[in-house]
């Protein structure tokens, strides 16, 4: 089947109790990892590409590798989203080049603002049939180029997401719940610490996600920052050369969940970034002398495929729904 939009995926999900996997793509093996997961486990799939993705890869190479995944994977519904865009133009762009959604993030603006902007870009994409994400509260953590740091972070306020919604028109609402993006989501003083002496972190308020669902009943609910950080790959990473102290992601029975609730989009990037690190990283200490890039990234990619079959079927509950 062709690209979809997250319509029907979002309404299922929503009715059925679990999440969609929402995973970043860099390159085509990441891609090729993540397809090759959802095709076997039969589960529907948001693909996204960053602004920063974008340039690294230009506007067409990562399209068109998506395009290669969704001819290879005919069975499965495939979503090409825009994450994190920052501006009218950003999403305006992707639209014109075959994206079936993107997120205008303007979280870090004004209420006022954030409604104005959301909703010019709404428009634009309801007119060529594509769906939008917007944003409200602020995540900490590093995305692209911009470090929200713990201080300036902040909840979603559950009074303004009616407002919101309704003056935007916007089709799903990523909210801040205590998640946060990157590898080092929390520090050690945040954290406490188990009986084996590993942190842990701060629960999600799931309080304020209530809040938003009975003021939003029915409406698609995102998470951004769900990495869990597998501490195997930590290691992995670690013993293999890395310096990644500390590094800490949400509990994936927190994420379990979020996904039974009105929580439809997961988003999971740093965690394929520490499968594909630490294999390589595995790969050369174990190999010093091999050079092929297919040599180290095919146990790469492997290890994509099987971090991502975990989370469908583990953590989101998405298999054998496509
Ligand atoms: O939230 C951001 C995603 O993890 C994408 O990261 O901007 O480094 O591609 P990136
Ligand atoms: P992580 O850094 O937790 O993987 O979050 C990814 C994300 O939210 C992409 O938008
Ligand atoms: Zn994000």
């Amino acid at each position: 089947m062709p690209l979809v939009t997250s319509t029907e995926m979002f309404k299922k999900a929503y009715n059925g109790g679990y999440a969609v996997g929402a995973f970043n793509v860099n390159n085509m093996e990441i891609i090729q990892g993540i397809t090759e997961a959802c095709r076997e486990e039969k589960a529907p799939v948001i693909l996204q590409v960053s602004k920063g993705a974008r340039a690294y890869a230009n506007r067409t190479y990562l399209v068109k590798l998506v395009e290669a995944a969704v001819i290879e994977c005919p069975e499965i519904p495939i979503v090409l989203h825009l994450d994190h865009g920052d501006s009218f133009e950003t999403c305006k762009s992707c639209i014109d080049d075959g994206f079936t959604s993107v997120m205008i993030d303007l979280s870090s603006k004004p209420f006022a603002e954030n409604i104005e902007g959301t909703k010019k870009v709404v428009e634009y994409a309801h007119d060529h049939g594509v769906v939008v994400e917007a944003e409200l509260g602020a995540l900490a953590g590093v995305e692209d180029d911009v470090n929200v740091s713990a201080e300036a972070s902040h909840y979603t306020r559950p009074e303004e997401v009616e407002e919101f919604v309704s003056k935007t028109g916007c089709d799903s609402l990523a909210i801040a719940i205590g998640t946060s993006h990157g590898a080092y989501k929390f520090t050690a003083a945040q954290c406490t610490r188990n009986e084996k002496g590993e942190l842990v972190p701060p629960p999600l308020r799931f309080d304020i996600l209530d809040e938003v669902v009975k003021r939003l009943p029915g409406f698609p609910i995102v998470l951004h920052g769900s990495s869990s950080v597998p501490q195997n790959y930590v290691k992995m990473i670690n013993e293999n050369g890395g310096k990644m102290p500390d590094a800490v992601g949400i509990p994936e029975s927190q994420l379990r969940k979020a996904a039974e609730s009105a929580v439809c989009k997961i988003n999971i990037d740093s965690d394929l970034r520490l499968a594909l690190t630490g294999t390589v990283r595995q790969y050369f200490n174990e190999h010093p002398d091999h050079f092929d890039p297919r040599q180290y990234l095919k146990p790469a990619r492997a290890n994509i495929k099987e971090l991502v079959r975990h989370k469908l079927v583990d953590v989101l509950g998405c298999n054998g729904k496509a």
